[in-house]
């Protein structure tokens, strides 16, 4: 970076803007390269800024052509970042904006504003791209009705709310419902609409389109079902109702993000909205359902009531995660997603919350907002609200709930907004709870246990390491769900939530026959880590008998990892109870299919690195990689017999169908392959790659060849069934870098990086080549540092086209100082490099300053 470093915005600084926007009239000419945008906006003096102020609009890469206030001509004083008319040429009360300005849609490389994706037009707003197509105040506070008319030869011209007119090559959009300039939208292209209708509670027809290019309609119906699922589920839990004539959906090649709320005009990355059996997995039908879902439920929680600023980016988005979340446990299983949940949590909240990009949930510092929509904001966001819900109990919360939208709707609020809902629903001082929203961190939870005469004691003590500019912490109210078990397996203390507000606090349960076993922190009830020195039998008693699922899978999960942790360290050999006590879950067919295949997966590498870490070990990622081949190759010899019996209960043959239960029965079935993939020189995944009529099987036989360091044919015959179909090839890419052994993942990838099909410079095809590398443990920590070398060039590569995306694949880095002194080193140079780069983003700029401090 040449220039001063550039300056953080603080949420201390918040300010109201001087004026309100009374109304905004936008006309676009469309054209490729020269795109004319007409602005009306009409402004008014904000009683809240008394005084006489200057008009400062936000405005990046627009040319100016005319400006004018009350029709007559101004000459505003402009800069890099927007323009100013000062207060002395602004009329007194009430006056009207004027501006007409010309942009490049072709060549907006960074997807961010009005761009274009294989001749389509279409918008990225959030967070601050609308000031790249308008002079605007280009902040979430400002509120206003939006009308545009649309101008193109193109024959679907959309934007948000109601269509109210049309002509040959014209269109005309009105919005009723003030919204900030973050969700506008607009598209222009040649598309086909797959629609349907919803019926909404007070008996108004919503007609429902999702717009895709022409082939792709055969893959929209998941998409559309899902839609409407979530309509009605709105409407029955939350008591929500849609409130447009009309709600588009439009699927987009290149996209930065998942998908984007817009009001009335969601826009989404393709791969979010196309599938069928043959071309889509398991996961992917899974994230469809959960993402169209999170876009429509933002229309209340993002749209009718928005963020004042972008600190306060987690009340929209950590509501719409929890309330996404609670949808998909509606639709499909509870404790499976549950612990998909914290498995999510565990790999990219705690991993971020337990580096150098830690921050709290609402921060209060940024270089680049962008860089802020983590997984911590998101996460933890909902992690939190999960929270108080199982503090205020289900009615307090819906009662909260009702009351903030009746409060708060058509406004832009705040956390003290949201928490003094609760506080007033419910009579709850949320005083020291809102310390989950201020500080940074993990508590980790200890737990001492006392027993004598009938009463069982534990003691908790918490602690928060701290975090980057955080390193004294404060208590937090931490709701810790526990259950009783007496020696025979059965329930004693059925689960009650222990509020624990004190550093170190105690709890006593009377009048017991005999000493139990806890089952503490059940359903994971507080984003925390439990430190917790358990003896192996007490593990395999509690995944034997305990009563609640999440418990019963963490503790096969943390007897798996103590197995590891001493087969990686110390050279064990392989502990045959745990392998006994996997083998009774395997066998248990009154066990959900879907959670026997969550306990049969093996803690990841990044997950055992930072285990080692934690326990004050460097973490040797080769080593970490063998040491999990070989407990999978030693579960597999022990329970080849079960493994390959489930293998054949679980195959679902006749018509594919996506639910739950069919996809619980391959996720064990894949499940049982993996293992049995150690032992049976890949004659079962070959198997299944040849007769597989559905990608879910297809994908997974062919990632089990490759991690046998087999399968050159099967990713031939892949890519030439495939090859015109660009999400399946997203996952060709992927598959191969994934999966690849540790000395063969940079080769390969570069390799890859050589193909004519690596159109880099969209989104999807660099996360999957870049980010399978990065996820590759091994093969990223290889000892030759060629990966980190590889990474960073292509970083470089693409940040002077796309900031937004460079900056959020920085993170492959952020676990550099768990490893060894080379490797860390290594890496240093590779961030240094990065930072030394004449004419870096902010974006990245932000990124590897922090992550190598
Ligand atoms: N609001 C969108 C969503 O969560 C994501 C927008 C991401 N924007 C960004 N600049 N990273 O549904
Ligand atoms: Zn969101």
């Amino acid at each position: 970076m040449k220039d001063a470093a550039p300056q953080p915005t603080l949420l201390a600084d918040y300010r109201p803007y001087p004026f309100d926007v009374t109304g905004v009239e936008l006309t676009f000419r469309l054209s490729p390269e020269a795109t004319r945008v007409v602005a009306r906006i009409g402004f008014a003096p904000n009683p809240a800024r008394p005084g006489r102020n200057d008009l400062r609009l936000d405005g990046e890469k627009l040319k100016l052509h005319s400006a004018k206030i009350d029709s007559k001509p101004v000459k505003p004083d402009q800069d890099a970042e927007g323009l100013t008319v000062p207060a002395s040429q602004l009329p007194d009360g009430p006056f009207t904006w004027d501006a007409e300005v010309e942009i490049d849609p072709k060549g907006n490389t960074a997807l961010e504003g009005l761009y274009m994706s294989g001749g389509i037009y279409c918008t990225q707003c959030e967070a601050e791209g609308f000031r790249k197509i308008t002079y605007y105040p280009d902040r979430p506070d400002v509120m206003a009705p939006f009308k545009v008319r649309i101008e193109s030869d193109l024959p679907v011209l959309l934007s948000n709310g109601n269509p109210t007119a049309k002509g040959k090559g014209w269109a005309e959009w009105t919005d009723p419902w003030p919204k900030p300039a973050y969700l506008f939208a607009l598209v222009a292209g040649d598309l086909v609409a797959v629609s349907d209708t919803f019926t909404t509670m007070s008996g108004k027809t919503v007609d429902l389109n999702i717009w895709v290019r022409e082939g792709d309609e055969d893959r929209c119906a998941y998409a559309m079902d899902s839609l409407i699922r979530s309509m009605k589920w709105d409407e029955e839990v939350y008591g929500r109702e849609y409130d447009l004539d009309v709600f588009n959906i439009v699927a987009i090649d290149d996209f930065n993000m998942g998908a984007m709320e817009n009001k009335g005009l969601n826009i989404f990355n393709s791969k979010l909205v196309l599938a069928s059996p043959e071309t889509a997995t398991d996961g992917d039908f899974e994230r469809i359902e959960g993402v169209i879902a999170h876009e429509y439920f933002h229309n209340w929680t993002g749209d009718r009531i928005t963020c004042r600023d972008w600190f306060q980016l987690c009340l929209k988005e950590g509501l719409t995660v929890f309330r996404d979340q609670q949808f998909t446990s509606d639709m499909r299983s509870e404790p499976v997603k549950r612990i998909e949940d914290v498995l999510t949590l565990r790999a990219r909240q705690f991993r971020e919350d337990m580096g150098p990009l830690a921050h709290p949930v609402r921060p209060e510092s940024y270089i680049e907002i962008n860089n802020f929509y983590t997984a911590t904001v998101y996460e933890k966001g909902a992690e939190v609200i999960g929270m108080l819900k199982r503090l205020v109990g289900d009615d307090g919360y819906r009662k909260a709930l009702d009351l903030y939208f009746e409060r708060h709707d058509g406004e832009a609020a705040t956390i003290e907004d949201w928490l003094m809902v609760f506080e007033d629903a419910t009579g709850r001082d949320l005083t020291q709870f809102k310390r989950w929203y201020t500080d940074a961190g993990t508590p980790r939870l200890t737990v001492a246990e006392d027993w004598s005469d009938g009463s069982f004691t534990l003691t908790f003590t918490q602690k928060t390491p701290p975090t980057p500019g955080q390193d004294k912490k404060k208590p937090r109210v931490i709701p810790i769900a526990v259950g009783l078990l007496n020696p025979n397996g059965d329930e004693v203390v059925p689960t009650m939530i222990l509020e624990m507000t004190k550093a170190t606090q105690s709890f006593r349960f009377e009048e017991l026959a005999s000493r139990p076993v806890p089952s503490i922190l059940r359903g994971f009830s507080a984003p925390v880590v439990l430190d917790r020195d358990v003896p192996a039998e007490e593990r395999a008693f509690l995944l034997a008998h305990d009563t609640d699922p999440f418990n019963k899978w963490e503790s096969g999960r943390a007897l798996a990892k103590d197995v590891l942790v001493s087969m990686i360290g110390k050279d064990e050999a392989p502990s045959q109870s745990f392998i006994d006590a996997l083998g009774r879950v395997l066998t248990n067919d009154s066990l959900d299919p879907a959670f026997r295949a969550l306990c049969l997966r093996m803690p990841s590498e990044d997950d055992l690195a930072q285990t080692l870490h934690d326990a004050g070990q460097v973490p040797d990622p080769e080593a970490i990689h063998a040491g999990r081949g070989a407990l999978s190759k030693a579960i597999a010899r022990s329970l080849q017999k079960p493994l390959v019996a489930t293998y054949d209960a679980m195959a679902t043959p006749g018509e594919f169908a996506p639910d739950a239960t069919s996809a619980g029965k391959r996720a064990l079935r894949l499940a049982c392959l993996w293992l049995l993939n150690h032992i049976d020189n890949g004659t079962r995944a070959a198997a299944l790659f040849a007769s597989a009529d559905n990608m879910t099987e297809s994908h997974g036989a062919l990632a089990c060849l490759i991690e046998g360091g087999r399968g050159t044919r099967e990713i031939g015959a892949f890519y030439e069934r495939w090859k015109d179909n660009r999400l399946v090839i997203d996952k060709w890419f992927m598959v191969q870098v994934l999966h690849a052994a540790p000395k063969d993942a940079a080769p390969t990838a570069e390799r890859l990086a050589e193909h004519p099909d690596f159109e880099w410079t969209n989104p999807n095809r660099f996360r999957a080549l870049l980010g399978a590398l990065g996820a590759n443990h091994a093969g990223f920590h290889e000892t030759s540092g060629r990966a980190y070398r590889f990474y960073a060039d292509w970083l470089l590569k693409l940040d002077p086209l796309n900031p937004q995306t460079t900056a959020r694949m920085s993170t492959a880095f952020e676990t550099w100082s768990r490893y060894d002194v080379d490797r860390k080193s290594m890496i240093r140079a590779e961030l240094d490099r990065i930072a030394a780069t004449e004419g870096l983003s902010r974006d990245t700029y932000e990124m590897v300053t922090r992550i190598r401090a």
